[in-house]
């Protein structure tokens, strides 16, 4: 196996499936907006989600659900207009797609019409496989999602790791397997054993990312807000924060009040 990173002007669905056979790992962050999507772009982000995430860390709700489908065309619109090369993955937010394989096209349609993205993630394995289908034989790519499903947390009733029981982690297998049967191009797990996790991975030629699923698989995804540090409150095993930027933010606003009631912002060479 060849450890030479190629080059990548453009990535593509192709792109990554390479990527995997060639043993390099797949950088994926989330992003919701054109300015921090223009940062993770240049910085060499290989895949922007625009995750539903953007429920939570955008708009302040305690779940994935309640994010809308133009709202999620809103923030993909932003996002593409900020990426040159990593390619753009729009999730499908909770009620677009789980009632039939002809609405869940029409939603996909939409996202790829109105935001320009490149590619659809849809959580869930046998359920929706019909839908599934239906948008990739309308020339979508879609990423799947299994492991801890945000959209279903009603009826999980947590957020506590997926799957550590032999039955749920047999239908977890079955379900990867499923995906790469039917054409996904690549599918996230999000908070499995990492052992499950990399079993997967070297049972499936599609590129695997996890999200607390250990190293095993073939690339990693985090949620920006979480690994610049930009909220204390959030503390997962899995989370490795590289800033911290709820701390950096607050005390550069401390200061820029404090400036302002002291007069000192302004001085003479910040004006005209
Ligand atoms: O919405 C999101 O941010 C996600 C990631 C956690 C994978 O789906």
């Amino acid at each position: 196996m060849s450890t030479a990173k190629k080059d990548y002007k453009k990535i593509t669905t192709k792109s990554l499936i390479d990527m995997k056979a060639q043993g390099e790992k797949i950088s994926m962050l989330t992003a919701y907006d054109y300015t921090m999507a223009k940062i993770v772009d240049s910085a060499g982000i290989d895949v922007i989600l625009v995750g539903d995430s953007a429920s939570n860390v955008m708009a302040g709700h305690e779940t994935t659900l309640p994010i809308t489908l133009d709202q999620m065309i809103y923030h993909a619109s932003s996002v593409v207009r900020g990426a040159n090369r990593a390619l753009v993955v729009v999730d499908l937010p909770f009620g677009s797609y789980q009632s039939d394989p002809k609405e869940a096209l029409r939603s996909a349609i939409r996202i790829m019409k109105e935001s320009g993205g490149h590619a659809v993630k849809l959580e869930g394995g046998k359920e929706i496989k019909d839908s599934i289908k239906k948008i990739l034989n309308a020339g979508i790519p879609v990423m799947g999602h299994l492991g801890l499903t945000p959209q279903s947390i009603y009826k999980f009733g947590t957020y506590t790791v997926r799957a550590k029981e032999e039955q749920e982690a047999l239908k977890l297998i079955e379900d990867a397997k499923l995906l790469e049967k039917l054409g996904c191009f690549s599918l996230v797990l999000e908070k499995i054993p990492a052992k499950l996790a990399q079993q997967i991975a070297e049972s499936i030629s599609i590129p695997v990312i996890g999200i607390g699923a250990g190293s095993g698989v073939d690339g990693q995804v985090l949620v920006i807000h979480d690994m610049l540090g930009m909220n204390n409150e959030f503390s997962p095993r899995f989370l490795r924060r590289y800033m911290n930027l709820y701390e950096g933010m607050t005390s550069a606003i401390s200061q820029y009040v404090e400036d302002v009631k002291s007069k000192d912002f302004p001085n003479e060479k910040e004006q005209y």
